[in-house]
């Protein structure tokens, strides 16, 4: 049975003492309401990591934004996947699209990140999405097969069955602009596929693939009904508590 996750991502947001308190509010929120075996998750700039893995418990788990490719060296200004797995994390978003356009990460390199992350003892949540003109052009489940093939195809059987996917239309993140139910599906759909023909019809069935792009607690019960869509990646609405749990119940 595959995992129903919610992750929050922060993205660079919050200072020290707004973001445990926001957390607080979160985890008192999510452990008083809760309504199934759904996994929330925040993933947080590294600041408030190992303070949020304190207060978090088993209630709400904690994520880093990214990790080097690198165990350790002369990388003035990056942070390890043992770094971050050392303050509590359990999970590591790798590739989004942020990073991907303003860091110029190739699906290589991500691929090297997934890695780390998994001889870390992480769970990756390897991210991919076309962006608008992949879209309108008709090029978009060609972009994410490659990125796909190129980022975690690479792994074995029993690395790539540790990985969540997080498919995220590069024109929904912050637009406002959502995919609808059907667009989101019709990917989803794709990529289980996709998975499927590399590994197995098992592994496919067993991969955990999140939603991301303008997810919020009005929309989210619709996509998350959707047979292939197994949570969110949220972004804006996860600095809202309100808003992040109401996500996070948002499976029917
Ligand atoms: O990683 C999630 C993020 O890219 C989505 O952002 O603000 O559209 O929910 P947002």
């Amino acid at each position: 049975m595959r995992k129903k996750i919610v992750a929050g991502n922060w993205k660079m947001n919050l200072d020290y003492a707004s973001g445990v308190s926001l957390f607080s509010e979160i985890v008192n929120m999510v452990r008083d309401e809760k309504n199934g075996d759904q996994i929330a998750i925040i993933c947080s700039p590294y600041i408030h990591l190992n303070s949020l893995a304190k207060l978090g418990g088993e209630v709400v788990k904690i994520g880093a934004q990214n990790c080097h490719q690198n165990d350790n060296g002369a990388f003035t200004g990056e942070i390890s996947a043992g770094m971050v797995k050392s303050v509590g994390c359990e999970y590591v978003i790798i590739g989004h699209s942020e990073r991907r356009q303003y860091f110029a990460e190739s699906n290589e390199l991500l691929a090297q990140k997934t890695v780390k992350a998994l001889e870390n003892d992480l769970t990756p949540l390897f991210c991919i999405g076309e962006t608008l003109d992949e879209r309108n052009n008709g090029s978009y489940f060609e972009v994410l097969k490659t990125q796909l093939e190129q980022g975690v195809f690479g792994l074995s059987a029993a690395d790539f069955s540790k990985v969540v996917i997080a498919y995220e239309p590069v024109w929904a993140i912050g637009t406002g602009l959502t995919a609808t139910s059907a667009q989101a599906q019709e990917v989803h759909a794709y990529i289980r596929k996709e998975i499927a023909a590399k590994y197995s019809n098992e592994i496919a069935e067993a991969t955990s693939i999140l939603y991301g792009g303008s997810c919020n607690p009005k929309n989210a019960a619709e996509l998350f009904a959707q047979q292939d869509i197994d949570g969110g990646l949220i972004g804006g609405a996860s600095l809202k508590s309100r808003d992040f749990v109401d996500i996070v119940k948002a499976f029917n």
